[in-house]
């Protein structure tokens, strides 16, 4: 088979290791990939936005497999585009899309279909939206409805805070169209983790639990960011919570949405908050996380090719994966400053000491390459990621990874795995 990875990320590079592992796939391609995914694929410079170069590359090369990372392209139509061509890709239409692309279109789904999150409201009105956030009091939590690269969302712990955001949002239109209309909804308190499961459709195949660390600093301080480092298994999750969040939640949306008329195919995340022993979602994405694929593919011990194509067909049967009885920690390296400004092209040192390490993969999130050097070209730089035999073992070992590499102001967590180890003593 001939499989091309869309995207050029620490996810894209995670999902090539392992599909390049497969016995089925002779060459994967990667559009537009990084100097990490060139030493496994042959990275193609199309970038993830222009469908139709995809489509006629993919159409082309006679790729046999398509597999999307990013949300963009999704929400952009690629997979619609693609299967009118008639080619194989592995991700949800432009319609099922909204389920990340639009906060209005997952909330309302939810609340028809049952599935517990947190009340809410929508607004495409200023005064009324500040009339609710004054009848409802703080704290509350201010989205704007559109995609906003991760920054449309505000935790407001004030009534001021949550008036000021609501002000940019829509009068400011700091998010320009995506902010035209906010989601308001009641702020949940608890643990959150994250929730991945395959599906084409109408099965489902949910994946081990794993947990991200969203703000940039040591116990959870400073702004989010992408995610600053991923562990899997999550102690979180137990047993019969994975029992109940496949119940009330990843069943309730796969059915609801084939019974509103657009059927979600490919990998659902699901956004949790925990409390009490409780799920409840506090957002969906139509993509793998990142950088949660990170330590979930490479605790993956299933060929994960045919599960892919499977979703992409509509033809899912498989109904367990098998996982490594071991804990994976994966540690992002940043630029410093990210995530506001930081320099770029600043040469990084002691990639090859660290591949010498066993039972560890450093993926690359944002390198290029400058003048023969590998330098960073992005606020996630690297995920140095570990397998180990208890989670303890796989921080450990991650972080011996860290120590050996470096550059200008590179920043990294300390703390990437403290909350499992806290939980399992
Ligand atoms: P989102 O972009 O929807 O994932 O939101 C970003 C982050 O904001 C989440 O990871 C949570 O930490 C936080 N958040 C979002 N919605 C809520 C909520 N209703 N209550 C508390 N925190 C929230
Ligand atoms: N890890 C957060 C995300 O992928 O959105």
């Amino acid at each position: 088979m001939k499989v091309l990875v869309i995207g050029g990320g620490g996810r894209e590079h995670a999902l090539v290791w392992k599909i390049v592992q497969s016995p089925l796939v002779e060459q994967v391609y990667c559009a537009p990939g990084n100097p990490g995914i060139a030493e496994l694929a042959e990275c193609v410079h199309i970038n993830v936005d222009e469908i139709e170069a995809l489509r006629d590359f993919a159409l082309a090369e006679q790729i046999d497999l398509t597999v999307v990372g990013p949300e963009i392209p999704l929400t952009l139509g690629i997979v619609d585009s693609f299967k009118a061509a008639g080619l194989d890709i592995f991700g949800p239409s432009k319609s099922a899309a909204r389920i990340e692309g639009s906060k209005g279109f997952s909330k309302d789904l939810m609340a028809r279909h049952g599935i517990p999150t947190a009340a809410y409201k929508s607004f495409s009105d200023h005064s009324e939206a500040v009339a609710y956030i004054k009848e409802q009091g703080a704290p509350i939590v201010i989205k704007a409805d559109g995609l906003a690269a991760g920054k449309g969302v505000v935790v407001a712990m004030t009534e001021a805070d949550a008036v000021a955001a609501v002000d940019e949002i829509m009068l400011d239109k700091v998010f320009g169209t995506a902010g035209a209309s906010v989601v308001i909804e009641e702020y949940m308190d608890g643990e959150e983790a994250s929730f991945f499961a395959f599906t084409d459709g109408r099965n489902i195949l949910p994946l081990a639990s794993s947990q991200d660390h969203k703000r940039v600093n040591d116990n959870d301080q400073g702004p989010n960011t992408g995610g600053m480092g991923a562990y899997s298994p999550a102690p979180v999750v137990t047993d019969v919570l994975h029992q109940v969040i496949v119940d009330t939640i990843v069943k309730p949306t796969i059915a609801g949405m084939a019974a509103d008329g657009c059927p979600y195919c490919g990998i659902l995340y699901v956004g949790l908050m925990i409390k009490d022993g409780q799920p409840r979602v506090v957002e969906y994405n139509a993509r793998f996380g990142d950088p949660e694929a990170q330590p979930l593919l490479m605790r993956m011990k299933s060929d994960i090719v045919p599960v892919l194509q499977a979703c992409a067909r509509g033809e899912l049967k498989q109904d367990a994966i098998a996982w490594h009885d071991k804990a994976a920690v994966c540690v992002v390296m940043a630029s410093g400053g990210y995530p506001a400004e930081f320099a770029k092209g600043l040469p990084i040192s002691g990639l090859d000491a660290a591949a010498e390490l066993d039972d560890l993969v450093v993926f690359h999130a944002g390198t290029a390459f400058k003048q023969g050097q590998i330098v960073n070209n992005g606020g996630r730089v690297l995920g140095v990621t570990a397998l180990g035999d208890s989670v303890q073992d796989a921080i450990e070992k991650a972080y011996q990874g860290v120590a050996l590499i470096e550059w200008e102001k590179v920043h990294f967590r300390h703390d990437i795995g403290a909350k499992a180890l806290n939980r399992s003593h």
